[in-house]
C-alpha cells in the first residue's frame, strides 16, 4: 500500500475529521504521541511502563489503520492510535489536566518557507499542551532538525508554566527513555545529532 510521505495539516478536509472516541481506562496515567506514524515508539514506551495508556495522534489514516491492527495482533491493548489533526483536534480528544506526557517525535520540518506555518510545534500548540497536561505533566521533543529545535524551544521556554528540565534554555543531553521511534532509531544509527527537549508543568 502506498502512504503518503507528507500532508498538509491547513487542508480543508484535514481541518474537519470525525473523530472516534477514545477509550480510556480512569486512573492510569495518559502519554500522548503526537504525530505517532506506525507508533513504534508508543509500543516500545508500553513494554518500558506497562501500567500506562498509550495514544498516538496521526494525521495520516493507513498508518492509523495499520498501527492499531498491529497492536491488536501483538496483543497490547494499552496503545491506541487514531485518526486526527493535531493542528485543530486535541481539545476535542483529550479534557484539561489529563495528559501525563505529550511526546513531539521528529515532526515533519516543511523547509520552505511559505510552507512553515504547517510547522506543529509553535506557540499555539504549546498553549494548547500547556492546558491539556496533568500537574507535574511533562512535554518532551525530539528533532534532528536544529531550526525546529529552536523554534520549539522559543515556543517553550516562552509559553509560562512550564520549568526546562535541565535550565532554561537548554537541550538534555541524552533521551530519558529507552523506548525509540522509527526516526529516532535511524538518526541514531547514522550517527546523527539529535535535539531534546524536556519541559514539565508548573504548579499554577
Ligand atoms: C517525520 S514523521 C515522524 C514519525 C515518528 N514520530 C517518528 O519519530 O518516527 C512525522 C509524523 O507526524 C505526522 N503529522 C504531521 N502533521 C500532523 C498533524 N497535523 N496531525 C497529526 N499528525 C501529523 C505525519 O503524518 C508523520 O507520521
Amino acid at each position: 500500500m502506498r502512504i503518503r510521505q507528507h500532508v498538509n495539516p491547513l487542508r480543508a478536509d484535514f481541518l474537519e475529521i470525525p473523530l472516534e472516541p477514545l477509550a480510556l481506562p480512569a486512573g492510569r496515567p495518559v502519554e500522548v504521541e503526537l504525530g505517532s506514524a506506525e507508533a513504534q515508539f508508543l509500543l516500545e514506551r508500553a513494554a518500558e511502563e506497562p501500567g500506562r495508556s498509550y495514544v498516538g495522534v496521526e494525521i495520516r489514516r493507513e498508518l492509523v489503520q495499520q498501527a492499531n491492527r498491529r497492536c491488536r495482533q501483538m496483543g497490547v491493548g494499552q496503545v491506541q492510535s487514531v485518526f486526527a489533526n493535531i493542528s485543530v483536534d486535541l481539545p476535542r480528544l483529550f479534557s484539561p489536566g489529563s495528559v501525563s506526557r505529550f511526546f513531539v517525535n521528529f515532526p515533519d520540518p516543511w523547509f520552505k518557507h511559505r510552507q512553515r506555518k504547517r510547522r506543529v510545534v509553535g506557540e499555539e500548540l504549546v498553549g494548547q499542551l500547556v492546558l491539556l497536561l496533568a500537574v507535574d505533566g511533562e512535554i518532551c521533543v525530539a528533532t534532528d532538525i536544529f531550526d525546529i529545535a529552536l523554534d520549539a524551544m522559543g515556543a517553550l521556554e516562552q509559553a509560562g508554566g512550564l520549568r526546562n528540565l535541565r535550565e532554561p534554555w537548554s537541550f538534555l543531553r541524552q533521551s530519558r527513555f529507552a523506548a525509540r521511534s522509527r526516526r529516532e532509531r535511524h538518526c541514531e544509527e547514522l550517527g546523527i545529532k539529535i535535539w531534546r527537549l524536556a519541559y514539565r508543568r508548573t504548579p499554577t
